[in-house]
């Protein structure tokens, strides 16, 4: 069922790849700056979880994302590998975007939170540490929209937007640009009503997306 366009309206001119900042001559390519900026994170002890963490999580996908899935903060498995969402809730998500098919193009994968917090408990302390690393690797890899994966990643960015609940589903606008938010993948494993939620949302992704072909850049 189509549901009230909360914070629909004006958004920013959408962004791709080319609007990414600028390589000045001589200075490092963008993919560098991205992987220096993920050796950062990976030494950071900024926080606690800086000494608590098998491994910092960064990204993965494309370096020229069109959309940037956000998560909250890395879980057990993500922590023993190093990479986002490659646990359970990685296994849904892979399956949701593989239904866009063509439709989604590039993507990548981050977390507000770099490091798994102990008993998977989000960590405001945490993610205020870890925000100038999401800001930047959010400007290096300029997508063109954000899907923030539940209510802290919405959170995060869009601190005055509506509950997931009346936001997921829909476009959204935010300072980091357009949002289109879905709840948390993990959230369908615990609940049949937001598992239903999930896959009405995705079908609104996937019109929202068709409703915007791919500019290849
Ligand atoms: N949940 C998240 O929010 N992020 C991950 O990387 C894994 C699970």
């Amino acid at each position: 069922m189509p549901r009230r366009g909360v914070g629909r309206g004006r958004t920013r001119a959408r962004r791709t790849a080319r609007d990414a900042p600028q390589r000045r001559p001589g200075g490092p390519s963008r993919a560098e700056e991205l992987e220096r900026l993920a050796a950062t994170i990976r030494a950071c002890r900024l926080c606690p979880l800086g000494r608590s963490r098998t491994h910092a999580v960064v990204y993965r996908g494309s370096l020229r994302p069109r959309a940037v899935f956000v998560g909250e903060a890395p879980g057990a498995e993500e922590d023993r590998q190093g990479v986002p969402f490659v646990g359970r809730s990685g296994a849904i998500l892979d399956k949701a975007v593989a239904s866009l098919g063509d439709d989604l193009g590039p993507y990548g994968v981050l977390n507000v939170v770099k490091c798994r917090p102990p008993a998977n408990r989000f960590d405001p302390g945490a993610a205020r540490a870890c925000r100038p690393y999401l800001d930047r690797q959010l400007e290096l890899l300029a997508p063109e929209f954000l899907v923030p994966l539940g209510a802290k990643a919405l959170r995060a960015l869009a601190p005055e937007a509506p509950p997931i609940l009346r936001t997921a589903g829909q476009e959204l606008a935010s300072r980091y640009g357009v949002l289109f938010p879905l709840v948390h993948p993990a959230a369908t494993l615990r609940s049949r009503r937001l598992a239903e939620r999930w896959q009405d949302d995705l079908g609104l992704l996937h019109a929202w997306l068709r409703g915007r072909p791919l500019q290849r850049a």
